[in-house]
């Protein structure tokens, strides 16, 4: 029997370690999401670039690894997170980190392919095979076309302390000028707690109209390993990048290593990494339970990325995600009062919920037939935020628990949508801020949900809810 925590509406392969979505580009009428790989168990090493590729979001098609390391060559230590572009002459390349066991830093090389990525033939040794002086950490390509040249960014630490992307200038992808620093900030604080850390993989950017840009970044510390993704918006001036600050990119606990699709119609979509949470000591630790049920890891749902008018970045489901939505869907609203929650009815285990919650006013999706596990998502009366809880949503006491705040300062009601897929929450607020969090029910019994209120207050609610479904 499957895990009853691996998701049914994200892709992903039905076995072993998944992490770093990579070679996000669409090529050939599809979208191609590429991704960390481990083909031999659940654990992260030996990495390939495993494929999926989508016509229109919603229906997926699992290839064959599309990359694997090479006996003896500069990549044996793992064929490590890029991304990937169309070329000029139609072919499709693929940038990566070549990890070798003998090098501190991971260069960049490339592989081409001339049937939509089924196969690849790698380039002749490394690309970029020195990392620029004053690094202490490099790696992760991402390449994307700016008018007539090509440029990229590499993920890197500085000596002094900084987080860094470092950028490249070339006009055929094949010669590479450095170009020095496009960003480097010292670890910054970032509301709700942590900070921008000392390294960044994955940096990512963003082009927007005027100028104005975000550099996305996985804050990753040389103890303490990968931690959270920040966005730092800002505008690019004579080759360099100027930040108004960061932003927490998702206010979850588990979300990492987003990278971007420019998509056909212009709109800038992004995919991430969420880890597991289950009895791992630290992300990509070995964990039992993980080896147990022999797969770890997943992709978020694809977002669409928008640029809001005082330069915050927002986000939200990519809009096609509505075509998931299966038969008619669950609504119901009206006012919830202290200690008498109201049930509304049942759920699947992939839903999509629109959700309105008033200051004081909860969600639970029940998980067991007692009531004793469930997910709660409540609004803060004081603060406004949106608080999502895990701490009771698993009866297994491996699992993490903790709540993290989304924040939604408004006085008047919260509207959310509430992506749920067995074990994955996907939240977000209409104003585009997201929370992304791994939990993993036991109870046997379909979901409910119901609607509850903090204090002695009344709290009105209204819910719309859709079961999920790939379709045929
Ligand atoms: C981010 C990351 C990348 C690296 C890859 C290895 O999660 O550590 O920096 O290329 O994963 O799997």
């Amino acid at each position: 029997m499957a895990d009853p925590h691996l998701p049914a509406v994200h892709p992903r392969p039905p076995h072993h370690w998944v992490n770093d979505p990579n070679g996000l580009v669409h090529h050939d009428g599809h979208y191609h999401v590429f991704f960390q790989y481990n083909p031999g168990s659940a654990r992260h090493a030996d990495m390939h670039w495993g494929h999926l590729r989508s016509r229109d979001l919603l229906r997926w098609e699992e290839l064959p690894v599309a990359l694997a390391p090479s006996p003896g060559g500069d990549d044996v230590g793992g064929v490590w997170s890029g991304n990937a572009v169309e070329a000029d002459g139609g072919e499709l390349v693929a940038f990566y980190s070549a990890r070798h066991p003998d090098r501190w830093h991971q260069p960049v090389t490339r592989a081409l392919s001339r049937d939509g990525g089924m196969t690849f033939t790698k380039h002749n040794g490394l690309l970029i095979s020195e990392a620029p002086p004053g690094t202490t950490m490099f790696r992760d390509p991402y390449v994307w076309r700016d008018g007539d040249r090509w440029r990229m960014l590499v993920g890197a630490s500085l000596a002094d302390g900084r987080g860094a992307a470092v950028q490249y200038r070339s006009t055929d992808l094949v010669d590479w000028a450095y170009g020095g620093v496009f960003l480097a900030e010292p670890p910054t604080p970032l509301p709700g707690g942590g900070n921008t850390e000392e390294g960044w993989e994955c940096a990512q950017y963003a082009p927007f109209p005027d100028g104005r840009g975000a550099v996305l970044v996985s804050a990753w510390d040389p103890k303490d390993g990968a931690l959270c993704a920040v966005a730092w918006p800002g505008r690019e001036t004579d080759g360099r990048f100027t930040t108004d600050g960061p932003q927490r990119l998702d206010h979850g606990p588990d979300f990492y290593a987003p990278a971007l699709l420019p998509a056909p119609d212009g709109r800038w979509l992004m995919w991430a990494w969420s880890w597991e949470a289950r009895d791992e000591a630290h992300v990509g630790a070995p964990s039992a339970w993980t080896d147990e049920v022999g797969w770890a890891g997943l992709l978020t749902h694809p977002r669409e990325l928008t640029l809001a008018a005082d330069g915050t970045l927002q986000q939200r489901p990519a809009r096609e995600l509505d075509g998931l939505r299966v038969g008619s869907p669950l609504t119901a609203e009206g006012t919830a009062g202290a200690g008498r929650p109201v049930e509304l009815g049942g759920v699947g285990r992939a839903c999509d919920l629109t959700v309105r919650l008033a200051r004081g006013a909860g969600l639970q999706v029940v998980t067991s037939a007692d009531g004793a596990e469930y997910l709660s998502l409540t609004r803060d009366r004081a603060t406004g935020d949106v608080v999502v809880d895990r701490s009771r949503a698993s009866l297994d006491p491996r699992a993490k628990g903790g709540s993290r705040r989304l924040p939604a300062e408004q006085d008047g009601p919260v509207e959310l949508r509430v992506l749920l897929d067995h074990s994955v929450a996907e939240v977000f607020t209409a104003e585009g801020q997201a929370l992304t969090m791994r939990f993993y029910p036991v109870g046997d019994r379909p979901w409910r949900l119901f609607a509850t209120a903090d204090g002695c207050d009344r709290a009105p609610y209204a819910v719309t809810a859709w079961d999920l479904a790939t379709p045929a």
